[in-house]
């Protein structure tokens, strides 16, 4: 009987259902800020799940070959597409179409751990307002960048793509280059949210965090950039956050997200992202990219069976919707299709450069009256503009060499070692990439290999040149982590470095070490040797050009690490709860034991679950980078924020307070060497001990100073929010500010040997601030504790 029902009414039931769903033909307003409701139930369902799963990545014969996707048009509503592109350090877009005689270049510009060097909002802000402005030249909307995960590893794949250790830094200067891209009408987008510091089997690794150490170091950066940017969009990343999928995650997007931060943007998946695309419509995720069917038919089907309410899909539709008429496509600005490369490449260089520390120096930089360099390593001759994957550089316009980058400066590379470089380097690419070069791979990438030169060779060189450059390189990307190989001196580096320190030692003269580097390795093994060694991350299209203005002296070096470089892999607690020893098999999307989500039959053949490749446990809690080697009082080989001037500056504090939500300092800072230069203040505070552990030190805020001439001052004042002193307290899901005495610190780095002044202020009673409890791992996370020495 109920059959026979069903079955009558069947014609009924379903399209009366569906009914619901169509939107009145006739209705066809056109879209404006003003009237997104009505817009919205002018759709029909297909056009709404349209919107809300992108639509495919854009090749070929694409309107943006080489780009992300676009969102999805509907014409008759006057819905454009809105255009996405990778950076964050380019827009990754084809520089050459197909049947088009025109080139579309794009800047190389720094890599965003060498802007987070830079230690200045300004400069972060110049580059994304360059990056915001090509993209609007090309007609796109949405640059999916900056990326800002916590630098945990130095052997994380992407810590070229983001910016510290530390969530103030990382937050503040996240916040100038969202600033900077979106004042030019281009839609920022903060990624990867959350929790995502390690490549390998990036799509299922499990990251499990206790609540304190994700609030406080790994949602904190994110905390920053919202509140002090307010990007449009967002993107979540690949992993699960204990235990599930952040763009899965109901906790991570609404609760903290939209709910403790009163986020009103767009949120995204990471492209491919996730499991279930319904669980995630229902999380917040507003849209799913880069777009597959089977996440079409999922939401239809949920929408029709009632499990994914309309009224969700309508809300994270109209979210979309409200990121489109902010859109430059939607506009209708003007896109001239080219960009002013030469002024954009300035801007690299100088920025390249302000992001160079120097680590040490004995005197012998800035070069003086040098005439001609012996130049030794290959990356002197092939250097590392920035990393691989898609955040990548590589748009194949031009690179600056240091030989290129000499030769402009009038100072002469010694010509027998570049005859030599140029064949090896060929002969290598010819033995390491038989087929040429992939234009894009997830594996990690082969560099060639260094030889030592002969002792003949070697007394020639020493004889010829005025003194040694041996620049090292490391690169990585997306997909894989680097491993200890990488961290550690490798292909006769090491034997480099003593061969030519020696023989130009011998004859008095100095060498110079330059690391062009995507993140930290070993340097206390073998760094003595050298007499000045240079970090200069990497800077860029122009990365020579960057690289010899501090050489020279021509730019006086202020960049500050934005990360510890620790002595010996394994010194840090972190290290042990990083898979530093995988070997790479597999781009992570299919790699670990979880595999790959839509492969039915290898899921079914999960293994017991991997340490560090399917989950990995956060036991070093809020002990990451310097708050670890500061607290414990373990020397790092190079602390975070350390980085030396060819001048020298003297520091003394005053006004320190706290009144209402803000604490600020004023620090006068006066030049008192003998060289114009430019100086960070780093302001740390140290919080009493209370019911909570405390690090010894966090820093709270900086700033730099302009250009000081010798004998000159300025006062910079710095503030922060007083919440952000405050500590997440598990137990009552709140930030509680303890009562007790605030010491305000400055310093020339987290090493408590660099502390220059100091003050202290009161806080005479508690303060709490109460959020959201959310995301509790489902055990909690056994952690290092100062109080459990
Ligand atoms: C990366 C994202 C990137 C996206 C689109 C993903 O593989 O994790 O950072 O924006 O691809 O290219």
């Amino acid at each position: 009987m109920i059959s026979t029902i069903k079955s009558r009414l069947g014609f009924l039931a379903v399209p009366a259902a569906l009914l619901l769903f169509q939107a009145p033909v006739l209705a066809q307003p056109k879209l404006n800020k003003d009237n997104i409701d009505e817009v919205i139930a002018a759709m029909t369902l297909d056009e709404k799940i349209n919107t809300v799963v992108g639509t495919g990545m854009s090749m070929g014969e694409a309107k943006f070959p080489g780009t992300a996707g676009h969102t999805y048009a509907v014409p008759r509503l006057g819905i454009p597409e809105a255009y996405l592109a990778d950076g964050p350090m380019r827009l990754h877009m084809n520089p050459v179409r197909s049947y088009d005689s025109h080139t579309y270049y794009t800047t190389e510009m720094p890599s965003s751990a060498t802007v987070a060097a830079t230690w200045d909002v300004d400069a972060a802000r110049k580059v994304g307002e360059t990056l915001g402005r090509e993209v609007s030249d090309y007609g796109l909307d949405v640059l999916l960048a900056p990326a800002m995960n916590i630098m945990r590893s130095p052997l994380c794949g992407r810590n070229h793509e983001y910016y510290s250790e530390d969530p103030m830094l990382a937050g503040m200067i996240a916040a100038g280059y969202v600033n900077g891209l979106q004042g030019q009408g281009i839609s920022a987008n903060l990624k990867h949210f959350a929790v995502n510091n390690q490549e390998t089997n990036r799509n299922n690794n499990d990251s499990r965090v206790n609540q304190r150490p994700l609030r406080e170091i790994y949602l904190k950066g994110f905390e920053i950039a919202i509140r002090e940017s307010n990007p449009w969009t967002i993107m979540t990343s690949y992993n699960k956050l204990n235990g599930r999928y952040t763009c899965e995650s109901k906790d991570l997007t609404d609760a903290i997200l939209r709910g403790d931060w009163g986020y009103k943007g767009v949120v995204m998946s990471d492209w491919n992202a996730g499991h279930d695309p319904v669980t995630s419509m229902l999380a917040g995720n507003d849209m799913m990219e880069p777009g597959q069917q089977r996440q079409k038919d999922a939401i239809k089907a949920a929408v029709e069976n009632g499990s994914l309410p309309m009224e969700i899909l309508d809300r994270n539709v109209k979210r979309v919707l409200e990121f489109v008429v902010k859109t430059s496509n939607f506009k209708n600005t003007e896109h001239p299709g080219k960009t002013d490369l030469d002024a954009h490449a300035l801007i690299d260089r100088q920025i390249g450069a302000e992001g160079i520390v120097l680590l040490d120096n004995n005197g012998i930089l800035p070069l003086s009256g040098v005439k001609s360099v012996a130049l030794y390593g290959v990356t002197s001759y092939n250097p590392v503009p920035a990393g691989m994957g898609f955040g990548a550089v590589n748009t194949g316009r031009y690179h600056v060499s240091l030989v290129e980058a000499f030769r402009n400066e009038g100072i002469v590379p010694d010509k027998a070692l570049v005859t030599k470089y140029t064949m090896h380097i060929a002969a290598e690419d010819k033995r390491l990439y038989p087929n040429g070069r992939p234009a894009f791979s997830f594996q990690p990438a082969e560099r060639a290999s260094e030889f030592v030169p002969s002792e003949e060779e070697l007394k020639a060189a020493v004889k010829a040149n005025d003194v040694a450059i041996i620049t090292l390189g490391r690169v990585s990307g997306e997909g894989a982590d680097r491993n200890l190989a990488e961290w550690n001196l490798k292909n006769n580096e090491g034997a480099l470095i003593s061969a030519v320190s020696e023989a130009f030692h011998k004859a008095g003269k100095k060498v110079v070490v330059v690391l062009n580097v995507c993140s930290p390795m070993e340097t206390a093994s073998w760094k003595s040797q050298a007499d000045a060694l240079v970090c200069a991350f990497e800077p860029g299209q122009e990365v020579g050009n960057s690289i010899v203005d501090v050489l020279t002296g021509k730019v006086n070096p202020s960049g500050k690490l934005p990360m510890t470089w620790e002595a010996a892999y394994g010194d840090s607690p972190a290290d042990d709860h990083f898979p530093y020893d995988y070997v790479f098999k597999m781009p992570s999307f299919a790699s670990g034991s979880g595999v790959n989500f839509q492969n039915k039959k290898a899921q079914e053949e999960v293994k017991a679950p991997e340490a560090n490749v399917d989950y990995t446990e956060y036991t070093d809690g809020i002990y990451v980078g310097y708050r670890y080697f500061d607290t414990f009082k373990k020397a790092p080989s190079y602390a975070f924020g350390r980085g030396l001037s060819y001048t020298s500056f003297e520091y003394s504090l005053s006004d320190e307070k706290i009144e209402g939500d803000v604490a600020s300092v004023n620090v006068k800072v006066t030049n008192v060497g003998s060289r114009a230069g430019r100086n960070v203040v780093e302001v740390y505070v140290a919080a009493p001990d209370g019911k909570i552990e405390k690090p010894a030190k966090e820093l709270k805020g900086f700033a730099k100073t302009r250009e000081l001439k010798p004998g000159e001052s300025q006062v910079l004042s710095v503030s922060w929010k007083v919440m952000d002193m405050a500590s997440f307290d598990e137990k009552q899901s709140a930030w509680n500010l303890e009562k007790g005495t605030y010491k305000f610190i400055v310093a020339e780095s987290s090493d408590a040997a660099d502390v220059k002044a100091s003050a202290e202020v009161k806080v005479p009673k508690a303060r709490l601030w109460k959020v959201s409890n959310s995301l509790a791992p489902e055990y909690r996370i056994k952690e290092l504790s100062k109080r459990s020495k």
